[in-house]
C-alpha cells in the first residue's frame, strides 16, 4: 500500500512536471492505453485485500486529477483548438439578416424615371423649400390665384417668401433661369399641401415633373410622348383621352385620361363608372412663364405635364388608402419586393 502511495505522488509529480502545451502527447503518455496513469492502475492486483478499498479511491481520485489535466491542456492548446474549428463546416450558409425592400413609391418613381430617360429626358432636382417666385409668380399664378390660399400652401413661419413647394413645377422654373437650351428634363421629387389627411388626400406627396423646350415644339409631341408613358407604364392596351383644361402656366392645357385599368373602360367604382381615370395634368408651356424665366418665347416652345406617384402607384396597384405609403406597415410594404 505505502509503495502504491509513493508511485501516486511520483507520478502525480510528473505530471505536474508536464509542461509541453500538447494535450495529444499528453493523453499518449499518461492516459494512453500504454500510458503511465494505466499502469498504476495495473498495480492493484498487487494490493493486499484488506487495502483495496482504500487503495481504489486513492487511484480513482488520481485519475480524476490526470484527467483533470489533460481538459485544461485541450482548452489551451491552440493545435487542439484549430482540429475544432476545422471539424466545424465552414461552407453552411449563415444566419439571414431580415432584409429591407424599396418602397413602392421609390419603385415606381424609378420606373417612371426610366421610361422618360429612354426618350432623352435627363433628372433634374430642386429644393423642397422654396420661394414664391419659383413656386409661384414665375409659373404665371396672380398673387391672387386660389392655389396661394393659406388652406394649400404651408409657409414657412419665419419668411413669408418661403414655403413648402405645392408642386414640383418649381424645378421647371430653377432649369429654365439656368439658360441652356434645349430643355429636356423629369424632376420626381416631395410636395406638400396642407390638406387633411384622409384615403384620397395628404399633406405630402410625391410628383413627376416633366419639361421640353426647344424650337418648334409642339402638342403633338406632347401627345405622342405621353402616349408612350402610358403604354410602357400600363400595358399596350391601355387607351388615353386628352381633356381641356386650364392651368395658369400652361396653353392650352389638358388633363389626360388612361381608361379604367380595373374595368378596361366598362365602368365601376373606380372610374366612378365612366370607363376613365385622370393621371396628369399637361399643356404648352405659357409664353409668359418662358419670357418670366429668360428664354424668347417668340423663338422656343415648350410643353410640360405633372403626375403624382401616389396616384400611378394607387391605380397600377389597386391600392384604395393614401396613408398605407406613409405608415410602414412592413405587411403593405413586402407585397412590393421584388414586382415593380
Ligand atoms: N403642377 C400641377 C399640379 O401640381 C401639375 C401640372 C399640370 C404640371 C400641368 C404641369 C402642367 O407641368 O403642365 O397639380
Amino acid at each position: 500500500m505505502e509503495q502504491l502511495i509513493n508511485q501516486i505522488a511520483a507520478l502525480k509529480a510528473s505530471i505536474e512536471a508536464f509542461s509541453e502545451q500538447d494535450a495529444e502527447a499528453y493523453r499518449i503518455k499518461f492516459l494512453g492505453s500504454k500510458g503511465l496513469v494505466k499502469a498504476l492502475m495495473g498495480e492493484m492486483k498487487n494490493v493486499a485485500a484488506e487495502n483495496k478499498k482504500d487503495a481504489g479511491q486513492l487511484l480513482n481520485e488520481f485519475k480524476i486529477f490526470a484527467e483533470a489535466k489533460y481538459e485544461s491542456l485541450k482548452a489551451t492548446d491552440t493545435g487542439a483548438a484549430g482540429q475544432q474549428i476545422n471539424e466545424a463546416d465552414l461552407s453552411l450558409p449563415g444566419d439571414l439578416l431580415p432584409l429591407g425592400s424599396r418602397h413602392p413609391i421609390s419603385l415606381v418613381k424609378n420606373r417612371i424615371v426610366s421610361i422618360f430617360q429612354r426618350l432623352g429626358f435627363a433628372v433634374a432636382e430642386g429644393p423642397e423649400v422654396e420661394d414664391d417666385w419659383h413656386n409661384f409668380s414665375a409659373l404665371n399664378l396672380p398673387e391672387n390665384h386660389p392655389a396661394r390660399d393659406m388652406q394649400d400652401t404651408f409657409y414657412i413661419a419665419q419668411n413669408p417668401d418661403w414655403l413648402l413647394r405645392t408642386h414640383t413645377s418649381s424645378v421647371q422654373v430653377r432649369e429654365m433661369e439656368k439658360g441652356k437650351l434645349p430643355i429636356r428634363i423629369i424632376c420626381p421629387g416631395r410636395v406638400y399641401r396642407n390638406e387633411t389627411i384622409s384615403a384620397r388626400a395628404h399633406c405630402f406627396f410625391h410628383q413627376v415633373e416633366g419639361l421640353y423646350i426647344a424650337e418648334n415644339v409642339s402638342f403633338a409631341d406632347l401627345k405622342q410622348t405621353l402616349y408612350f408613358f402610358v403604354q410602357e407604364m400600363f400595358g399596350k392596351d391601355v387607351k388615353v383621352r386628352f381633356r381641356p383644361s386650364y392651368f395658369p402656366f400652361t396653353e392650352p392645357s389638358a388633363e389626360m385620361d388612361i381608361s379604367c385599368l380595373i374595368c378596361g373602360g366598362d365602368g365601376c367604382n373606380v372610374c366612378k363608372h365612366t370607363g376613365w381615370v385622370e393621371i396628369l395634368g399637361c399643356g404648352m408651356v405659357h409664353p409668359n412663364v418662358l419670357n418670366n424665366c429668360g428664354i424668347d418665347s417668340n423663338k422656343y416652345t415648350g410643353f410640360a405635364f405633372g403626375m403624382g406617384i401616389e396616384r400611378i402607384t394607387m391605380l397600377k396597384y389597386q391600392i384604395k388608402d393614401l396613408r398605407l405609403f406613409s405608415e410602414n406597415d412592413v405587411r403593405f410594404l413586402r407585397q412590393f419586393t421584388g414586382t415593380i
